[in-house]
C-alpha cells in the first residue's frame, strides 16, 4: 500500500517513523510519504488560507495549493482515494479502517482552520475516490492527529502486518462488542485473584464467560453498539426497544 499525507505541519507526522507504521514500513508492506502543502504555493508568504466568502470567523484553506498537490500525487487512472480528515466527516470506525485497508493508494488531506474550500473535495472526486472522515465528535486544531490515528488503524490490518492475525479477530469492535477484561500472571496480585474460570482449562466455559463479560461491558459503556449489532445481526436485545 502507498500512503501520501499532505499537511502544512509535516513535522506533526514524525511518529509515523516509529511504532506500528514504522514496523510496517520496515517490512515493506507500506510506503508512506509526508508532503508539505506549502511546497505547492508560489507567493513569498507561502499562503495556504484566506478569508471565507460570505463572511464569518476564521480562515479557509485555499484551493490552488491543494489542486497542485493532487496534480503531483494522484495517478491519472483514478486508482487513489483521497481521505479528508474533518470534524464534519462520517465517523471513523473499525469497519471504515477495514475498508480503507483494501485500497492500494490513500492520500490524506489534512485540513486546518475552518476547513478546505469545498471545490477541492469536488475536484478530488473527479480524480479518484473520496472519503471525508471524522475521528470523533470533538474538534481538533487540524486533521494531522486524525490522519495519524487512521493510518495506524489501517496499516495494522494490512495482511502480513500482524505477527498473529488471530489477535485481530478477538479485539474490541471486531464482533461489534467491546473486548472482555484480560488477565496475566501472577494468579493473585495485591489480594486480587484472577477469575477462577480462566484458570479452569475449560475452553467452552472460558468462551461463555468472555462473551458474557463483553456483552455486559458493552451494555454499560456503549449501549449504542448493542443496538447496531442487533440490527446488523438480527439479534434480539432485551431493553433495546
Ligand atoms: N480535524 C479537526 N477535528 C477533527 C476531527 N474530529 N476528526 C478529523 N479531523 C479533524
Amino acid at each position: 500500500m502507498r500512503i501520501d499525507i499532505v499537511s502544512i505541519f509535516p513535522e506533526y507526522l514524525a511518529p509515523l517513523d516509529l511504532s506500528l507504521p514504522g514496523k510496517a514500513r520496515a517490512k515493506g508492506l507500506v510506503d508512506i510519504a509526508v508532503h508539505d502543502l506549502r511546497d505547492w504555493t508560489h507567493d513569498r508568504h507561502r499562503t495556504t488560507d484566506d478569508t471565507p466568502y460570505g463572511g464569518g470567523a476564521g480562515m479557509v484553506m485555499k484551493p490552488e495549493p491543494w489542486g497542485e498537490a493532487f496534480d503531483a500525487l494522484l495517478p491519472a487512472d483514478g486508482s487513489a482515494t483521497v481521505v479528508f480528515t474533518t470534524p464534519s466527516g462520517t465517523p471513523f470506525t473499525q469497519a471504515v479502517a477495514a475498508e480503507l485497508a483494501t485500497h492500494e493508494h490513500l492520500v490524506f488531506a489534512c485540513g486546518r482552520y475552518e476547513g478546505i474550500d469545498q471545490r477541492v473535495i469536488e475536484e478530488a472526486g473527479t480524480r479518484g475516490g473520496v472519503r471525508e472522515v471524522s475521528l470523533g465528535d470533538y474538534v481538533l486544531n487540524g486533521g494531522e492527529v486524525a490522519a495519524l490515528a487512521i493510518t495506524e488503524a489501517v496499516v495494522r490490518l494490512i495482511p502480513g502486518f500482524m505477527g498473529n492475525p488471530e489477535s485481530l479477530a478477538e479485539e474490541s469492535h471486531e464482533d461489534g462488542l467491546l473486548e472482555y477484561p484480560v488477565y496475566t500472571k501472577p494468579p493473585s496480585w495485591r489480594g486480587r485473584a484472577v477469575p477462577d474460570v480462566l484458570l479452569s482449562g475449560n475452553h467452552a466455559a472460558i468462551a461463555d464467560w468472555r462473551r458474557e463479560q463483553a456483552e455486559r461491558r458493552t451494555a454499560e459503556r456503549r449501549p449504542d453498539l448493542l443496538l447496531t449489532s442487533s440490527l446488523v445481526h438480527g439479534v434480539e436485545v432485551r431493553g433495546a426497544e
